[in-house]
């Protein structure tokens, strides 16, 4: 169905539309969306997962059109963001631009410029055609979003076009609207504990115990115990393992080198968060397995006793899963990431390094929510090219969580509560070279209910 004829039907429906209701990829791009999970919800007497997205897909020869496709269905679904807003109008595309008039166009970033004389240069391209744009630093504004921009992003550019030339007045993300988020019936906590990287000589096997113990109610304060009875969901941010040549030399920091033997030893210590607690695991770069996005579930293959685990609820990365949902209560929807595309963001972004780098991902993924997109970047990280894009942020979520930088952080955007998880193992060499400081031991919580967010200490 066309998407007017899907508004006109709405709306003698009495429904108003919402971008997502407009916007839906053709059947031909579901199709290579291939959900192979047997159970999508899991309910007991008091925890609720369901799980919202999963992306795995059916094999298939990868074209160029796939990639096309994908960049095509990119830009179409922000620019229906672009026509929701009200900030932003007289919106023209590029092939239409009239010299001597002012207009807006959405355009996709193909080059950005640094001249000498402090002007940017940008070729900036939409479904008709391209043009030159040009920035002056004039407006301090104006200036001061310069440093943001990045390769490949979506934004909508005011201006007026003369001589061939685009010259940029101001310039706009497609952003997320700001989120009420739901407040569940009692108090109820989530944690964030990825990157356990088992395998590893650097795992912390003492601190993750200290964890587990606090889990099961043996340690701390009265007050603390509390909290981890109330604790339901515990969410795993990907890295379960070491991996096996991951890093050139890792095999002088393993301590487990059998990739079977690295997830037996994963289980041995997840297996110790108690079964009352739905434990939701993604993988990372560190998982065996192909690194391009999305990543499937952790292979049954390697992560055997994983998926024995009653309380294991295991999904690709990224993921949507929904929280808590109970009769008078519709759930808090997490959008579930492991991060791998965030080292070469906070590489390429003055804006980020100057904002913290690895030390502000509270930042980061105000920068990823800002343009709707996980890797807004083509190269940042390895993708599949998959046509309907499952790196593309269509649904706003409640929270949004990630690992991967071993920094914890919690951050709040626009009504988003973002998280950055930490780790279990110690710094390696490598981490060390990179600029990594991580945090290890430290596990964000949420309390769903009062929105109060902390972080707990383990080492
Ligand atoms: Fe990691
Ligand atoms: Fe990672």
């Amino acid at each position: 169905m066309e998407s007017q004829d899907r508004v006109r039907e709405m709306l003698a429906a009495g429904k108003l539309p919402t971008v997502e209701d407009i916007y839906n990829p053709s059947s031909e791009i579901e199709d290579l969306i291939h959900v192979d999970l047997k159970q999508k919800k899991f309910v007991t007497n008091t925890s609720s997962v369901e799980i919202v997205k999963h992306f795995d897909y059916a094999t298939k020869k990868i074209g160029l059109q796939d990639f096309v496709a994908r960049f095509r269905n990119r830009y179409s679904y922000l620019k229906t963001i672009f026509y929701e807003r009200a900030d932003v109008d007289g919106m023209t595309s590029i092939s239409k631009l009239v010299s001597g008039e002012e207009a807006t166009i959405i355009a996709m970033i193909m080059d950005i410029k640094k001249l000498p004389t402090g002007t940017t240069k940008l070729v900036l391209e939409d479904l008709s055609g391209q043009v030159t744009a040009v920035i002056t630093t004039k407006d301090p504004e104006l200036a001061d979003k310069l440093p943001q921009l990045t390769f490949d992003e979506v934004l909508a550019f005011s201006g007026s076009y003369n001589g061939g030339t685009f010259f940029v007045n101001d310039l706009f993300w497609p952003d997320i609207p700001f989120k009420n988020k739901p407040k569940a019936p009692e108090d109820v906590y989530v944690v964030f504990c990825g990157d356990v990287h088992a395998g590893s000589n650097m795992f912390l096997p003492k601190e993750f115990t200290k964890f587990t113990d606090w889990l099961k109610g043996e340690s701390g304060t009265p007050a603390q115990r509390e909290i981890a009875k109330k604790t339901k969901y515990v969410i795993v941010l990907g890295d379960v393992v070491d991996g096996i040549g991951i890093y050139p030399e890792q095999n002088k920091e393993l301590r487990i080198t059998d990739i079977y033997r690295q997830y037996d030893e994963a289980f041995k210590f997840l297996q110790q968060i108690p079964d009352d607690k739905q434990i939701i695991i993604i993988p990372g770069n560190h998982d065996a397995m192909r690194l391009a996005e999305p990543q499937p579930a952790l292979y049954k293959t390697y992560a055997e006793k994983i998926y024995e685990l009653p309380n294991a609820i295991i999904t690709s990365n990224p993921s949507i899963v929904n929280l808590h949902k109970s009769d008078n209560f519709p759930g808090v929807d997490v959008m579930i990431y492991h991060g791998y595309s965030f080292d070469y963001f906070i590489d390429s972004v003055e804006y980020l390094r100057k904002a913290g780098g690895y030390d502000a991902s509270d930042k980061l993924w105000e920068y990823l929510l800002k343009r709707r997109h996980l890797s807004p970047t083509y190269g940042a990280n390895p993708v599949m090219p998959n046509p309907a894009d499952p790196l593309l942020i269509r649904h706003v979520p409640d929270i949004v969580c990630s690992g991967h930088i071993h920094k914890a952080k919690i951050g709040q955007y626009r009504g988003v509560v973002t998280v950055s998880g930490s780790c279990w193992q110690d710094t390696t060499t490598f981490q060390t070279r990179v600029g990594h400081t991580p945090t290890p031991g430290a596990v964000p919580i949420v309390n769903l209910r009062t929105w109060e967010t902390n972080m707990l200490h383990f080492k």
